[in-house]
């Protein structure tokens, strides 16, 4: 059982606006503290959430932030991609300004990676940038949405057009809040924990595949480190570049890892697909890139597969790469907004924990692939 929360420091370029993430059993019960804590002179906070988590897990928090003297405003929006759009953030701005919110009041995100990088968006755009903790509650927010201070909505002419760099003052993981999240979005999640897992230890991809079980029973004591585990493995890489500045081969850039081709499949699929079962599609893809590159051996791929079937997320990929949907994924891929000029900087794999970057053309993925 954990019984002290497990602490994380991110490093960001200005030391005095560097954070921790506290991972714990009971955090929401400790938002309050941890809000009046980073914000002394805070006399409002916006509780932004989305309608589904609000009304599961918003009643806590709010009792918690109550607790500690203040004032209280909630704003919640439809669940869902569909909600990350700059309408809702801006109508997230006006509450605040006919709230009389000032830039000494903190915004408090409780939700999963949409209302996390929508509420960071709006304490990046109120007044030049007021304060946010983030409190992440589905899987793929606590492991990757809520660390590394990138925060967007998106336009109809793509995801996360709109965005920018602005980093909580803290981020507080609960994994009791898992308890209630479906188990697709789980699994979801644990396809961006077994990224960092290929890119950064051997080890913590043997513990997500040790665990699974008691993962999707929702113990506590098992996601807990799993997830400060996975949080630790990130935030050192943000830390290393909190910008994305590193070029090639360094820096955050290597946390796209099964992302090239995920994210072309999973806008070929019309998001259809969620994010991280399009990610494990992306992982088979890139272990079999390394594999045919000669970069790994050929038991690499086999190794993906196995882990992602034991995480219960997809493996199929050749159906991806195929007639209609292959012309799909081929026109994707060539609107990928990493592209530089005409080559894509493609994260591929030496062996697990040995992550390489490669400067391939989109002909050249697709070629290796089929
Ligand atoms: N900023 C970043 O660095 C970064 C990184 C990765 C992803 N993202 C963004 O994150 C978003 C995806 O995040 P997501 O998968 O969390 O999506 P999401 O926020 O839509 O949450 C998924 C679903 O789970 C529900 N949910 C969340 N927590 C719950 C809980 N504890 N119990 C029950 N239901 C719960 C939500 O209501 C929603 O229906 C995308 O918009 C993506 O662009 C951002
Ligand atoms: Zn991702």
């Amino acid at each position: 059982m954990v019984d002290r929360p497990s602490l994380i420091d991110v490093t960001v370029p200005s030391e005095d606006l560097s954070y921790s993430v506290v991972v714990g059993p009971g955090m929401l019960g400790r938002v309050g503290i941890e809000v009046r804590r980073a914000h002394p002179r805070a006399r409002k906070v916006a509780l932004i959430s989305d309608e589904k988590v609000m009304a599961l897990h918003g009643g806590p928090v709010r009792r918690a932030l109550e607790g500690e003297g203040l004032q209280v405003v909630p704003w919640t929006i439809p669940p869902g991609e569909v909600s990350k759009t700059p309408e809702r953030m801006l109508h997230a701005v006006s509450t605040l300004v006919a709230t009389g919110f000032g830039r000494n009041d903190a915004v408090v995100a409780l939700g999963g990676g949409v209302v996390g990088d929508l509420a960071g968006l709006v304490a990046a755009l109120f007044m030049r940038g007021v304060g946010f903790v983030q409190v992440p509650t589905s899987l793929l927010a606590q492991v990757d949405a809520s660390v590394g201070g990138k925060v967007a909505v998106d336009l109809p002419q793509g995801k996360n057009l709109l965005g920018a760099f602005h980093f909580p003052r803290g981020v507080l993981i609960d994994p009791e809040v898992l308890s209630t999240l479906p188990d697709v979005e789980l699994a979801s999640g644990l396809a961006e924990m077994l990224k960092h897992g290929l890119l950064f230890s051997r080890a913590h991809v043997d513990a997500l595949i040790e665990g699974v079980d008691a993962v999707f029973q929702r113990d506590p004591a098992v996601l807990g480190p799993l997830v400060a585990m996975s949080v630790a493995l990130k935030a050192a890489c943000v830390s290393r570049d909190p910008l994305e500045k590193s070029g090639a081969g360094k820096g955050r850039i290597l946390l796209n890892l099964g992302h090239t081709v995920g994210h072309a499949i999973e806008a070929a699929s019309s998001y259809a697909l969620r994010h991280g079962e399009a990610v494990a599609l992306g992982l088979c893809a890139a272990a079999r890139i390394s594999v045919r590159k000669g970069l790994a051996e050929p038991e690499l791929e086999s190794e993906v597969i196995h882990a992602l079937e034991r995480l219960r997320l997809p493996t199929d990929l050749d159906p991806w790469l195929a007639g209609d949907r292959g012309r799909k994924v081929e026109r994707a891929l060539v609107y990928d907004k990493k592209r530089a000029q005409d080559t894509i900087t493609y994260i591929a794999l030496a062996q697990i924990g040995e992550p390489r970057s490669l400067a391939m053309r989109v002909p050249e993925i697709l070629g290796l692939l089929r």
